[in-house]
């Protein structure tokens, strides 16, 4: 492939003020960084990441955007992935309006980003889709892969580990063999996981009994960490991208995902997977769901992390307590059990680099962080490039950066139910 040639400037939608952005002709590349690609943005789409980021830490002058889709034009000197050459598509994100790479965001003609953190766009996929996947892959990964003991996923069908414990370890683990012929890989793991839980359940429900009554009899020694847990994962904001996301994710890691949205997307998040969805509208939602679970939920995905959802994600879980994960920064007061630990993760951090942002959005360095994002990258293209295995959020097409602004306030009025908006952003269609 011939080297593309770069323009001098590009256009950028750049950070104008709080709430405010501004398309701008005659702007900077971004300077590439020695690990880094940099990538002809065909599309991007509006992450809640990007709107509230403007309206609580905005950085007058940074490019703006943060999920992308497009071709590289340029591989660093020093990038080591070696699948990285021009011409080649790809999907990711980077943290737009970025306090310390104001030249950089997914928002412009051009984006830099690391080339062990970004993903092949395979031929199955649109730009369009790529866009829509670039930060819940990464999000899902870092929320359900860093801390949780769940095994990575993989389209052949996996049953879940028999007994979970929250202190990382697990029991008895079985894989089966495909049979996707005339499925789909979704239905297949959907099927794999079923059937391995239905046999686990009188299992798992007496391990989970035990558990109490181990905590009741050695109450000074038994902490959350020591319990065992089943097969379910509650999924609170299902119908959100990265909720929809994270279902397949599970049903590929032979969990069970429990889904909570509005009864209008439980057919969506039935589709991607849900065993049972349940409307956080409905005052009996939690009971609903401890029910359903046999009152031995353990881990809990909430991709809302408000009072409200914080409330009905405790309420649902089982009698031993277990782990919560957020998507953002949690209301501390809502943290209401001892036995449920809780979390937050911001998916910036994948970069191993300080995130100097005002709370709630600062982070330190984590470079675990980026080793297990480059390990997740590697280990889910094969997902990525399996056709039909991901199913990507329904998308609202867009076009032109100045069209992404009324897109940023259907965000903030969070209007959006069960869509991804995703823009065209240069003249090849995506
Ligand atoms: N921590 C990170 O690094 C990170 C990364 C990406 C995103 N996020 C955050 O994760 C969240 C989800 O992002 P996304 O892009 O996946 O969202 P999205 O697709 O834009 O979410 C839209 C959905 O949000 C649901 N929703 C809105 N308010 C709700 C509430 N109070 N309770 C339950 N559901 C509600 C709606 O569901 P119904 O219509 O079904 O009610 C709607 O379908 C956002 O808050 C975002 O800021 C965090």
């Amino acid at each position: 492939m011939a080297a593309h040639a770069l323009p001098a400037t590009q256009r950028a939608l750049k950070v104008a003020g709080a709430n405010k952005v501004a398309v701008q002709m005659a702007c900077p590349l971004p300077t590439l960084q020695d690990d880094e690609v940099l990538v002809r943005v065909r599309c991007a789409s509006i992450n809640p990441v990007d709107a509230k980021m403007l309206d609580l830490a905005p950085h007058v002058g940074a490019t703006a955007g943060c999920e992308f889709a497009g071709d590289v034009v340029t591989v660093g000197a020093g990038v080591r992935n070696p699948a990285m050459a021009v011409g080649v598509a790809v999907f990711g994100c980077v943290c737009g309006n970025h306090p310390e790479r104001a030249d950089n965001g997914a928002y412009a003609d051009y984006v830099a980003v690391a080339g062990d953190l970004v993903y092949l766009l395979p031929s199955h996929l649109t730009y369009a889709e790529g866009a829509s996947l670039g930060a819940a892959m990464p999000t899902v990964g870092m929320a359900l892969y860093s801390t949780w003991p769940l095994h990575t996923p993989q389209t052949r069908p996996q049953t879940p580990p028999q007994s979970l414990r929250a202190d990382g370890s697990t029991t008895t683990t079985t894989t089966t063999s495909s049979t996707t012929t005339n499925q789909t890989r979704l239905a297949a793991a959907v099927e794999a996981a079923d059937r391995a839980a239905a046999a686990t359940t009188t299992t798992t429900t007496t391990n989970a009994g035990l558990a109490a009554g181990a905590a009741a009899t050695t109450a000074t020694t038994t902490t959350a960490t020591a319990a065992n847990y089943n097969h379910y994962v509650l999924v609170y904001g299902a119908s959100t991208t990265c909720g929809a996301l994270a279902l397949q994710m599970l049903r590929y890691s032979g969990m069970v995902p429990v889904a909570v949205c509005s009864p209008s997307n439980f057919a969506m998040v039935t589709a991607r997977g849900a065993d049972a969805a349940f409307d956080y509208h409905d005052p009996a939602c939690a009971d609903n769901i401890r029910r359903h679970t046999h009152s031995s939920l353990g881990y809990v995905l909430d991709c809302i992390g408000d009072v409200a959802s914080m409330k009905i994600c405790y309420a649902a879980m089982g009698a031993a307590g277990g782990r919560y994960m957020a998507l953002n920064p949690f209301p501390l007061r809502a943290h209401s059990r001892r036995d449920v630990k809780p979390d937050y993760v911001l998916v910036y951090t994948i970069f191993g680099k300080e995130m100097k942002l005002p709370r709630p959005f600062g982070r330190p360095a984590r470079p675990k962080d980026r080793a297990f994002a480059e390990a997740w990258y590697r280990s889910t293209q094969s997902l990525v490039d399996t056709p039909a295995a991901i199913i990507p959020h329904p998308i609202r097409h867009g076009s032109g950066l100045a069209d992404i602004l009324p897109g940023l306030d259907c965000m903030r009025q969070a209007s959006i139910t069960g869509i991804k908006l995703v823009y065209q952003i240069n003249d090849t269609p995506c």
